[in-house]
């Protein structure tokens, strides 16, 4: 029998989910929005300046904490510093429609160059602070993009001159530390006079970011969003996230991947929250800090991070003092049972699994507040999405069975399209108006879906997705590498890691140093989180006889029967 565990005692924004399941409108929730009535849609006025017209203007919209560093940011002040950034980004010639990739650590730079962007009408393309050359190459080249902010340090990753398209590159210092033509954002922000009413208004169809991201095959694609995903964005904010007048909201993700655009700056501004924002990287110490210092009340984190400060044991927990915290939730790959447990052992709270995509621009499965959780299960369809299981035809599965992740479209979030890829876009929907997520997955007769992993070979490491082709195109312009194939190896910290099996070429031998060379070349190439955790030799690989195509799911297999045998 399924564990349940009931929901604590306290008051949440949506009481019941089976009071609003059957008369839930999409069109009832539009009438939150300031653009219902004024017909003037931006998601930088929504989620900011219209706060300031309501009177919340002195309410803290942003606190940042970095090291010894604390930096805290009213709605005004956020409307200022977005409206004079803005200003400068037009004025520069950023025009409507124009992407701006914006390449910064996760600082308040990083969230005002969002919300800018998006105020005069532009695409903003976060790009995670992970990345190295090829991987910001790709994703700038594949959209031919003119405009990028960045800082000091980051811009010495930036290979300008294989960027043919790139025509301004703001970095966020003084003029004196700019070079081969960089712009300083200094300069022009104290030689910009703010202008007013710098909003571009817009329709809920115009896009709104893009965010590239991996699949088994190919570079990445460019998922492109609309301001309707404000929609669903605002909604899943106030009755998943359940952000309440008083609560100091933190996601941990970086904008560089969807979770740290939508729900670490826009679900949570929707609604008017005050966000948390932690520079830096992991650590068990700095985080539980962050927690107790800003008074976190609602936490949005992945398993692998709940995973990793579960190791760092009690010691470390009971330094510090977390009973602000009063709401937590997963995202991004399977939440495991036991890290449940752990926070409710711990914590006293229990943990509540969300399930979403970048394509999806929301959360369409998820684990309500007020509603029972069964461990394993990443809950069940937000109000107004319809899901169902399907086999390899099409047909909805029995409950119980194991078949593709679907959702009925559209819904207000859905991504607009793929970047200048209406084929990629088209293979979601192999059966009709059902979009296809790629992921296995079955439902109880109680609507609870229970995830079972990945239909392609796409790699889910810590939460981030990783696409092996990237990882396979990068490890053979290494010198010593003829072939390779990448999978993702079942690991219980990060859920999976990055393994690679590579032939080596004529007159390379097989030593730990080569390996680690190679290990290297794609961590500094492409980025830290994509280099293969593992590397193996092998004489060669599993292909297909007739197109002599690579078989990683053989690969796979190999690799699940040796962590067989050694479990034994
Ligand atoms: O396989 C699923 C996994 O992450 C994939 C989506 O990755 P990405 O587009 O990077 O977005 C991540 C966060 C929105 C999915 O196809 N995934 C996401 N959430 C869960 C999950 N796997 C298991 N449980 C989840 N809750």
């Amino acid at each position: 029998m399924t564990l349940k565990l009931q929901p604590l005692n306290k008051t949440y924004n949506l009481s019941n989910y089976q009071e609003v399941v059957d008369n839930f409108s999409w069109q009832d929730v539009e009438k939150q929005f300031s653009w219902f009535n004024s017909g003037k849609v931006n998601m930088a006025h929504e989620c900011i300046d219209r706060h300031v017209i309501d009177g919340y203007g002195d309410k803290i919209a942003l606190h940042y904490l970095h090291d010894e560093e604390e930096v805290q940011l009213t709605f005004t002040q956020v409307k200022e510093k977005t409206d004079h950034l803005a200003t400068v980004l037009r004025k520069s010639g950023v025009q409507k429609g124009d992407i701006v990739f914006i390449f910064l650590p996760k600082n308040p730079d990083c969230y005002i160059a969002m919300i800018a962007a998006v105020k005069i009408g532009a695409v903003a393309g976060p790009l995670f602070e992970a990345f190295m050359e090829e991987a910001i190459k790709d994703r700038i080249n594949d959209c031919d993009g003119k405009y990028l902010i960045t800082d000091r340090e980051l811009v010495k990753r930036v290979p300008k001159e294989q960027l043919p398209t790139l025509e301004k590159i703001f970095v966020t210092s003084e003029q004196e530390h700019c070079i081969d033509g960089e712009i300083s954002l200094n300069e022009l922000l104290r030689n910009t006079v703010c202008e007013d009413n710098i909003t571009e208004w817009l329709s809920l169809e115009d896009p709104l970011n893009i965010h590239y991201t991996s699949g088994s095959t190919g570079k990445p694609k460019g998922i492109i969003h609309a301001h309707r995903a404000m929609i669903q964005q605002y909604q899943t904010g106030k009755w998943v996230l359940d952000i309440q007048e008083d609560d100091i909201y933190w996601c941990t993700a970086h904008p560089g991947w969807v979770t740290g655009t939508v729900y670490a700056i826009f679900a949570p501004w929707l609604n008017r929250a005050t966000i948390v924002l932690n520079g830096g990287r992991f650590d068990a110490d700095t985080w539980y800090s962050t927690i107790e210092k800003a008074g976190v009340t609602v936490w949005y984190s992945a398993p692998t991070a709940f995973r990793m400060l579960k190791a760092e044991g009690d010691e470390i927990l009971q330094q510090h003092d977390l009973s602000s915290l009063r709401h937590i939730l997963s995202v991004g790959e399977p939440l495991n049972p036991e890290v449940i447990r752990w926070g409710i052992e711990k914590l006293g709270q229990r943990i509540h699994d969300t399930w979403w995509m970048t394509e999806t621009g929301a959360q369409l499965i998820v684990n309500l507040p007020s509603e029972v959780i069964k461990p394993g299960s990443m809950g069940r369809a937000f109000p107004g999405i319809e899901i169902a299981i399907l086999d390899d035809e099409g047909n909805r599965q029995p409950y119980g069975e194991i078949g593709h992740l679907s959702i009925k479209a559209p819904w207000p979030a859905i991504m607009k399209e793929v970047w200048k890829n209406k084929e990629k876009f088209d293979s979601y929907f192999q059966f009709g108006d059902w979009y296809l997520s790629g992921d296995l997955a079955y439902q109880d007769e109680e609507g609870y879906v229970f995830f079972q992993g990945r239909s392609d070979d796409m790699i889910n490491s810590s939460g981030e997705r990783i696409g092996p082709f990237e990882v396979e195109s990068k490890l053979l312009e290494h010198e010593a590498v003829a072939e390779a194939g990448v999978i993702g190896k079942p690991d219980a910290l990060r859920g999976e890691i990055v393994k690679a099996f590579i032939v080596l070429k004529k007159g390379f031998v097989n030593s730990p140093s080569l390996i680690e060379d190679i290990r290297k070349f794609v961590r500094y190439k492409l980025a830290a989180h994509a280099a293969p955790r593992e590397i193996e030799v092998l004489e060669e690989l599993p292909k297909t006889k007739i197109s002599g195509k690579l078989l990683r799911r053989e690969l796979k297999v190999l690799e699940q029967q040796r962590l067989l045998l050694n479990s034994k």
